[in-house]
């Protein structure tokens, strides 16, 4: 196996140890998002600019890949450390979120629907290209089926997202 990929390994692990530092500080209030900037809280505006990453990086990776891009690792790098960028910014506002005291709680719902898929599709797309090349691991997960679940949990995202905008800002 390449050394390059190696270290995309290794870089992409850096980004969920750092969106999990990011998490953990937040929760504990060590590091305070909620001022306000123009109209909303900076943890919001976070959540906006990852959402609206991932909304648009992901169809943007499944088009380049199918056009006459010349590298499908350039391609798959962005799609992964990316994404992995925009998830940290929503994991900063999935903090803000759950950390908020009992008597100001929100009604969890949407938000922790899309979380948690987005927690599972990580993991999938994981194993998906770093996966192991041990027979053994080879046999328990089938490569497919992996890629479909994969690709196929974005379709939460896109489901829920507009809903929980619209509730979340008490428009519906
Ligand atoms: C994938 C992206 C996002 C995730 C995973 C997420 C996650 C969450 C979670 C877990 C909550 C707690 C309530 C619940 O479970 O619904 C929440 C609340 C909230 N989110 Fe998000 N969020 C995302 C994107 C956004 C965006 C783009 C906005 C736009 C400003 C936003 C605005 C809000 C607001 C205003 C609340 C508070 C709701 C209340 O007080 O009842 N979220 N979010
Ligand atoms: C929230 C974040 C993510 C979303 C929404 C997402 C979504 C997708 C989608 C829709 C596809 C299918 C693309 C196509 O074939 O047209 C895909 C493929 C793939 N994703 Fe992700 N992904 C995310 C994060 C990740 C992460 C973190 C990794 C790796 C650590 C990853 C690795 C891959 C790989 C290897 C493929 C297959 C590429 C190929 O075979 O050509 N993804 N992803």
């Amino acid at each position: 196996m390449k050394i390059s990929h190696h270290i995309d390994f290794l870089i992409a692990v850096s980004i969920v140890i750092i969106a999990v530092v990011f998490l953990l500080l937040t929760y504990q209030r060590i590091i305070r998002v909620n001022f306000f900037i123009g109209p909303l809280r900076f943890s919001h505006w976070l959540s906006i600019i990852g959402t609206i990453g991932i909304a648009i990086a992901t169809p943007l990776f499944t088009l380049l890949k199918r056009s006459f891009f010349p590298s499908w690792t350039k391609i798959t790098r962005f799609h992964i450390f990316g994404n992995l960028i925009f998830f940290t910014l929503i994991t900063i506002h999935f903090a803000t979120q759950v950390a908020r005291p009992a008597s100001n709680f929100p009604e969890l719902g949407t938000g922790i629907a899309m979380f948690i898929a987005m927690d599972v599709q990580i993991i999938l797309g994981f194993t998906q290209r770093f996966r192991s090349q041990r027979r053994l691991y080879k046999k328990l997960i089938n490569i497919n089926t992996n890629k479909f679940i994969h690709a196929s949990l974005v379709m939460v995202f896109y489901a829920v997202i507009l809903f929980h905008v619209l509730h979340g800002l008490k428009i519906i």
